[in-house]
């Protein structure tokens, strides 16, 4: 597309088999940047690729663990050789997230949520940094959530990772200053995927139950996430460094529901 906002750019996404990675895939790919869409699902990555041509656009498909470090740089590399950069990180991978207390979750179930969650991002991070650099900077997102800034039952390991991305975006931000890139988390609300347990035949809330809880009175779609990193990923996001941006509808904003809203006549 002429015109787009990250013309001229390469990026990594990870999780991009997924719901909201494959979300922002197509969107910086709408936008004008090379994609290299890396999951451990390869199928799944391949599958957004697909969709990424058939809109005349350029990816490569990359199967990828993020807890491996030697995957995690050789999808640096693939990026590089394929596309040249990468200008722009996006960690979003993410584990399976099994509920339990600190008490009853196994502590296989708690390490495999934070070394994918948390030291994934690291990985990851650890090999694009010098590319990044290298290429002349650029951008890092890291996808943390909501629950980064509040607690829920049952989540230990998914709220800690999520809380600790906050704090290593920061970091990252102070450390990585000087080498011009800006690195910045966005902590979407419940968004509207097969992981939010919101889709038909999940066991819990539906959709408009939940929908309830935030201002918009309802629960948000990966196209604006997807928005939310374009932006941050852009050159129009220049003095946005360290920060969080939260896309959650307004659901960190108040404690209650949209019927407790004042009625408008
Ligand atoms: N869906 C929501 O409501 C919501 C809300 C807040 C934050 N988030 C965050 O957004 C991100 C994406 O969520 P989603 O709903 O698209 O989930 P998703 O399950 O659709 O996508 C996650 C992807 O990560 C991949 N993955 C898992 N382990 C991996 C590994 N070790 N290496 C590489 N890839 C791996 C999966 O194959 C999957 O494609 C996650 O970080 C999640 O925590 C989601």
């Amino acid at each position: 597309m002429a015109n787009g906002k990250l013309e001229g750019k390469t990026a990594l996404v990870t999780g991009a088999g997924g719901a909201i990675g494959g979300a922002i895939a197509r969107r910086f790919a709408s936008e004008g940047a090379s994609v290299c869409v890396a999951d451990l699902n390869f199928d799944a990555a391949k599958q957004t690729v697909a969709d990424i041509e058939a809109a005349s656009a350029d990816a490569v498909a990359c199967a990828l663990d993020v807890a491996d470090p030697a995957q995690a740089e050789a999808a640096v590399h693939l990026t590089h050789e394929r596309f040249g950069g990468p200008h722009i990180l996006v960690n979003v991978a993410a584990a399976p997230s099994p509920r339990g207390t600190v008490e009853t979750m196994a502590l296989e179930d708690f390490t495999r949520e934070i070394t994918v969650n948390l030291t994934g991002y690291f990985l990851m991070a650890k090999y694009a940094v010098s590319a990044i650099r290298a290429a002349g900077g650029g951008s890092i997102i890291n996808i943390a959530s909501q629950l980064g800034h509040i607690g829920v039952p049952g989540r230990p390991a998914y709220c800690a990772s999520k809380g600790a991305i906050l704090q290593l975006t920061r970091v990252m931000a102070i450390d990585h200053a000087r080498d011009n890139i800006r690195v910045n988390s966005i902590s979407p609300g419940a968004i509207d995927t097969p992981r939010s347990g919101t889709q038909p035949g999940a066991p819990r809330l539906t959709r408009e139950q939940r929908g309830k809880s935030y201002l918009t009175g309802r629960i948000g779609r990966v196209d604006e996430i997807a928005a939310g990193a374009a932006y941050l990923a852009s050159d129009e996001a220049s003095f946005m460094t360290g920060a969080d941006l939260l896309i959650d509808g307004g659901f960190l904003a108040f404690k209650g529901t949209t019927d407790d809203l004042p009625a408008r006549d």
